[in-house]
């Protein structure tokens, strides 16, 4: 089972739309999904109640004790991928998700406020020797906000591709209990999110390989 953070502590910056975004997408690729809600503020919970239905599962840990069990139950129940939401701050239960992560997401919005508030988020991950990469969020059609945020982002680490655009359907699509892929199928917002999924599934799959791989050499 693979293990994905969403982590940073600025609020509004889309950690829960895009964990909702991203599990569904996910799913719809028929990986077996779990979303772990590490948020008190409930966003996941309160969609899964509008959404209905069973899957994507949705668990919610409240300790830092809980989430290593919750980790091994998934992960022995057979789930594939469990993506862990946090809250917008840098508590104890947001190290700890990160300290489980295969690879740590954290989304930014194409300003300084947010570009500064993830500092913390990555000396926490670089403690923990975690893998990470950024995700450029909200982004505006066009300007050249972009690019700036674009180049401090690179400079601090790795940006994930596409950079996710400012669109209603994401607000829409978490509004109705839905995977923006599944509100709009064909529409820009779904198209970005696809291929997001592609992006992160190919580091998850192909550089946790070769971490094992690497690991496999050494123990020889
Ligand atoms: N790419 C996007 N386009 C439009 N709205 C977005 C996008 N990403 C997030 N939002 C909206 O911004 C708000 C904050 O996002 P949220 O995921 O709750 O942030 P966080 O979980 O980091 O606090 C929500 O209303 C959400 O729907
Ligand atoms: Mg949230």
């Amino acid at each position: 089972m693979y293990v994905l953070a969403l982590v940073t502590q600025k609020g509004g910056s889309g950690k829960s739309t895009l964990s909702v975004g991203l599990a569904v997408a996910a799913m719809q690729r028929g990986e077996r999904v779990a979303l772990v809600e590490a948020d008190a503020q409930g966003t996941i919970s309160k969609w899964k109640e509008r959404r209905g239905g069973v899957y994507p599962r949705v668990d919610r840990v409240a300790d830092i004790a809980e989430v290593e069990p919750m980790i091994s139950h998934l992960r022995a129940e057979g789930v594939w991928l469990a993506i862990i939401d946090t809250a917008a701050t840098n508590n104890a239960l947001a190290t700890r998700a990160i300290a489980s992560a295969d690879l740590c997401l954290i989304p930014a919005r194409p300003s300084p406020a947010d570009i500064e508030a993830a500092v913390p988020t990555l000396v926490a991950i670089r403690r923990f020797n975690r893998r990470f990469a950024f995700i450029l969020n909200q982004t505006p059609t066009r300007g050249c906000r972009l690019s700036e945020a674009a180049t401090s982002l690179n400079s601090l680490g790795v940006l994930a591709l596409p950079f996710i655009g400012q669109r209603n359907d994401h607000q829409d699509a978490l509004g109705a209990g839905l995977g923006v892929t599944e509100f709009a199928p064909e529409g820009k917002a779904s198209e970005e999110v696809v291929a997001l999924w592609g992006w992160i599934s190919e580091r998850l799959i192909v550089e946790s390989n070769d971490h094992g791989q690497a690991a496999l050499k050494t123990a020889c």
